[in-house]
């Protein structure tokens, strides 16, 4: 007997990516540059703070919104480090930033309602929005160096848009905003009455100077909901940690929703989460480091081998570069090179069509891994394509 599910699980299906991982399986050598996880340990602090938690008992319910103590250091970190203020009362402690998102969409779509999300885009965001019936609406930023612009946001704004998703560092580009570009962004969207997501997970990722967020603009703070974590910064995505942050009168309602969804975040991780904010601060840093060496390297390489880069990433540990030099077929190029070089890359239409004729390359990977990847994709482009 097969029962059937409601029609909004029938069409959830393996995101596209997926498809691609699993032709990876056969291939034993596989360099594998798709996964969007720091390849580093999780920091000692952290993980020491979380088995103590254990050990002592500290494995019970919390408050819904979370242990006072972290939503209290998750507030100091932000007043210290951006210098915006977020009451540990207007903090909800989520499994990830998943969970954050999860959150913020069942609390404020209906059916029909518009959602507007800069393109390329994370795909995990678009089955949310659909399954509550709601619609994203893409905007194209591949002209615009995959940076949002106030002017696209005025072309698209209209009475059905119920809230903007943005993502800065963003999954897949690396792009990211500096200050004025949010300035500007905050400036456009203030008088609008509709929702800012903001998923900053990627914050702490960023390389060049410090991540500018949405939450510094105190115009915007009726219409914001601020998405963080530990996952990237913390290379904790084992332990699901999360952060939705918002003002009063939404955070008081969101909790609902996440309290009949899980009724609060695992609690020893939300005890370590108090450690990576207080004691685990130079964990990015030395991320990034490493990070930055790699980009530096992939942007050379991928330069030399003829790839175009529209933009340069600055923050997250992605890279986008265009493929439509070789060819238009993002997933048939990334299928061909896999099978033939044995390297993963994810195909760009796999962050919607927007996306087609890119590959998203991964540097959350030791630099040899990249070196060897690249040596790979090399001869594979000089056996296959003539290289410039
Ligand atoms: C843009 C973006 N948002 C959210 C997430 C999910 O983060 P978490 O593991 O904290 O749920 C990811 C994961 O890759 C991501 O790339």
């Amino acid at each position: 007997m097969k029962l059937s599910l409601n029609n909004n699980s029938k069409f959830l299906k393996a995101p596209s990516i997926r498809q691609f991982s699993n032709r990876m399986k056969d291939i034993k050598d596989c360099i594998n540059l798709t996964i969007g996880q720091p390849d580093f340990p999780m920091p000692d602090v952290v993980k020491e703070a979380y088995i103590n938690a254990i050990k002592e008992n500290k494995t019970t319910y919390s408050h819904n919104k979370g242990l006072l103590e972290t939503r209290t250091s998750v507030s100091n970190y932000f007043k210290h480090k951006y210098s915006f203020s977020y009451d540990p009362e207007e903090i909800i402690i989520t499994n990830g930033a998943s969970e954050a998102l999860d959150t913020a969409l069942r609390s404020i779509i209906n059916p029909g309602d518009e959602i507007i999300i800069p393109g390329p885009v994370y795909a995990g965001y678009i089955p949310l929005i659909q399954t509550l019936g709601g619609i994203p609406i893409f905007i194209d930023t591949t002209e615009t160096d995959f940076k949002l612009t106030p002017a696209a946001i005025e072309s698209h704004i209209n009475s059905k848009t119920k809230a903007i998703l943005l993502n800065y560092p963003t999954n897949p580009t690396g792009v990211t905003l500096n200050y004025n570009e949010v300035k500007a962004l905050s400036n456009a969207l203030k008088d609008k009455e509709i929702f800012i997501i903001s998923d900053e997970i990627y914050a702490e990722n960023t390389f060049s100077g410090q991540h500018t967020s949405f939450g510094q603009f105190d115009e915007l703070r009726d219409q914001l909901l601020i998405i963080g974590g530990l996952s990237k910064s913390h290379s904790a995505t084992g332990i699901r940690i999360g952060f939705l942050i918002g003002p009063e009168y939404l955070i008081e309602k969101l909790t609902f929703m996440h309290a009949y969804n899980c009724i609060c975040a695992n609690v020893p991780a939300q005890i370590a989460c108090i450690a990576a904010l207080n004691e685990g601060l130079e964990a990015p840093q030395y991320m990034n480091e490493a990070y930055i060496e790699r980009r530096d390297f992939l942007i050379d390489k991928l330069e030399s081998l003829g790839f175009e880069l529209e933009a340069k990433p600055e923050g997250a540990f992605y890279i986008f570069p265009s493929i439509k030099r070789f060819t238009d077929d993002d997933f048939a190029f990334c299928v061909d090179v896999l099978e033939k070089a044995h390297v993963a890359m994810v195909p760009g239409s796999s962050f919607t069509d927007i996306g087609k004729g890119y590959v998203r390359i991964s540097y959350a990977y030791e630099l040899d891994a990249l070196k060897e990847g690249m040596r790979r994709l090399e001869l594979y482009l000089s056996e296959n394509y003539k290289l410039k």
